[in-house]
């Protein structure tokens, strides 16, 4: 009811203030706020002139929200209009599905941040959840950039590119009154590390937390015996919807869950409890590349995908056996605001962990692949994790390039990165082998940008040999190499050595490394409980 009545004054003003015809002039406070965009101009077309002066900074952010939402409708008809007609073309089907589904994790996005994080003041999280809309419309648009023969698809994709600006808008003026509050005058477009800029850091507290584990279990699964569900897809179903204050845990005992499983954006406060690594196991095969033309995304071929919020793991593997020759197959994608997996085992090849978007927390975890296997647009951060290189299946002994990271940051403006903090990067027992029986053959490098502005840190990680001297590697050519931010600080073992890395990464200076704190990355204060 709440959010109803906040939605209704968000739209209230926006239509006053737009239909508002006092003055012919854009104010300087517009224009001030403009400076925030990365498209100043468009930025101040778009407010029509037709704009009452003296708003406050809140204001023109609410405002600007309208017009973003306003855009966003009218793009959700759209593709719902594309879906409706794409039946037989199954590469439109599917960018129209991706589509709507992103819009709809958009909407949910919008809405928090007016109703909650703008009415609480909260800004960290109106920049987490607008990053995470931002994130989706870019999603949707490029998908449909790839299935562009019809006229009704050219005309979404620019209406897609224009809710991505106003979008984008909003982002930078509410990352820019974080900063600097209503001083409008002091405001620009987001700038990141790489130009030299660091935000003021919130806090110094050591946040210590993690899975509770008092956690009591509400449901069993179980393969052998007595108990509630055979399958976890069951036991999922059966949690109650928006869980706010209470969680929902299900115990998924010892044995081999061949299964696919999502847990659906209503499913909040879900905890999986397992057994352990490798005894509590969820496997599945989906991939892109073994199943050409049944339309397998690398989004759906997570064998466990999440993204209703504050969802939990412990003590269980998930991996996709698909094979080293299968392309994208992914184990485990998370969405999930608020998340926290801890002790839990991640298996595949490429893409092995999609780490979508928002806020995540990764302890304790054992993580295995060889191509992009940690990648995606989340703020994550993994602290205490055994990050492995695996073997590809196909002759080893003539080498291979693996890249353990691929971060996908689209926009400055976007509180998004990878942070490694107490890490181990190394290969597997087997993959050493190989490597230590011809090194200068197997190259595996920390990170590759997947998105011009892709931020990846290693704090304090023990970097295994086989890690190369370079340290990090192109995408393709030039892109994104000087706009990503790729930082390493106190990091130890022989392929930590500096001297012979790539121009385009830096060493972190030390009065900066808190910037990448669970603190104040990702607030982890405000919402990882206490473990004991
Ligand atoms: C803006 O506010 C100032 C001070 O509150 C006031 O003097 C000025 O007349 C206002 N301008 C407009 C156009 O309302
Ligand atoms: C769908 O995309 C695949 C891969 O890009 C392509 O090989 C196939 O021909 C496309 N199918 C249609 C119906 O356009
Ligand atoms: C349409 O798709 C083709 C092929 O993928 C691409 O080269 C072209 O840039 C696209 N056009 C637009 C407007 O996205
Ligand atoms: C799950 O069980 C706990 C007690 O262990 C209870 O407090 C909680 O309300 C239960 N959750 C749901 C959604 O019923
Ligand atoms: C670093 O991680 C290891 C496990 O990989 C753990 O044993 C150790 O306690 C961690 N160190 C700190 C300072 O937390
Ligand atoms: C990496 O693995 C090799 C072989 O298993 C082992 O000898 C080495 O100590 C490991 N290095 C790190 C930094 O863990």
């Amino acid at each position: 009811m709440a959010s109803g009545f906040s939605v209704a004054i968000l739209l209230i003003l926006f239509f006053s203030l737009s239909h508002a015809k006092h003055h012919h002039h854009l104010p300087p406070e517009i224009r001030g706020a403009c400076k925030a965009s990365r498209d100043p101009s468009t930025c101040e077309a778009s407010f029509h002139h037709h704009f009452p002066s003296n708003l406050t900074a809140l204001q023109i952010i609410y405002s600007a929200l309208g017009r973003s939402s306003h855009k966003l409708t009218k793009a959700q008809a759209a593709v719902k209009d594309i879906l409706k007609s794409s039946a037989g073309n199954i590469n439109v089907t599917v960018a129209a599905r991706n589509c709507v589904e992103g819009l709809d994790y958009s909407e949910y996005r919008f809405k928090q941040t007016v109703n909650d994080a703008l009415a609480r003041g909260e800004m960290k999280d109106a920049r987490a959840w607008m990053s995470a809309a931002l994130g989706y419309q870019h999603g949707c648009s490029s998908g449909l950039k790839k299935v562009n023969d019809t006229s009704r698809v050219r005309q979404t994709i620019v209406l897609m590119e224009s809710l991505i600006g106003f979008t984008s808008d909003t982002l930078g003026m509410i990352m820019n009154y974080d900063i600097h509050g209503n001083q409008i005058a002091s405001w620009s477009p987001p700038k990141t590390e790489r130009e030299g800029f660091w935000e003021a850091v919130r806090g110094t507290r050591e946040v210590k937390g993690g899975v509770p584990w008092s956690l009591k279990p509400n449901v069993t699964v179980c393969k052998v015996g007595n108990c509630g569900y055979r399958r976890v897809q069951d036991a999922v179903n059966a949690a109650p919807n928006n869980l706010v204050s209470q969680r929902f845990v299900i115990w998924i005992k010892a044995g081999m869950y061949d299964e696919i499983v999502r847990v659906p954006m209503a499913k909040t406060n879900l905890v999986f409890l397992g057994d352990g690594m490798g005894k509590t196991v969820i496997t599945g095969s989906l991939n892109v590349g073994g199943m050409a033309n049944s339309g397998v995304t690398t989004f759906e071929s997570a064998t466990v995908g999440v993204v209703g919020d504050g969802f939990m793991a412990r003590d269980v593997t998930i991996q996709n056996t698909a094979g080293a020759d299968a392309q994208q197959a992914v184990a485990f994608r998370s969405s999930s605001d608020h998340s926290i997996i801890e002790n839990c085992e991640f298996l595949g090849n490429q893409d092995t962990l999609y780490v979508n978007s928002l806020r995540q927390y990764y302890k304790s975890c054992r993580i295995q692949g060889n191509i992009d296997f940690i990648f995606g647009n989340a703020a994550a951060l993994f602290q205490d994790c055994d990050i492995l290189v695996a073997p590809r299946i196909v002759n080893p002994e003539n080498g291979e390039t693996n890249v353990v990271t691929a971060h996908g940051r689209i926009e400055p403006g976007q509180s998004t990165g990878f942070i490694f903090h107490n890490c181990s990067i190394n290969g597997t027992a087997q993959y050493m082998k190989s490597y230590y029986s011809n090194p200068s053959v197997h190259k595996t490098f920390l990170g590759r940008p997947w998105k011009e502005y892709a931020r990846t840190v290693f704090l304090q990680c023990r970097f295994g040999d086989l890690i190369n001297p370079a340290g990090w590697m192109p995408w393709s050519g030039e892109f994104a190499l000087n706009t990503l931010y790729y930082g390493e600080f106190g990091n130890t073992g022989a392929a930590a050595n500096a001297k012979e890395r790539v121009l385009w990464s830096s060493q972190i200076p030390p009065q900066h490394v808190y910037t990448y704190s669970l603190q104040n990355f990702i607030q982890g204060d405000q919402w990882i409980p206490l473990s004991s």
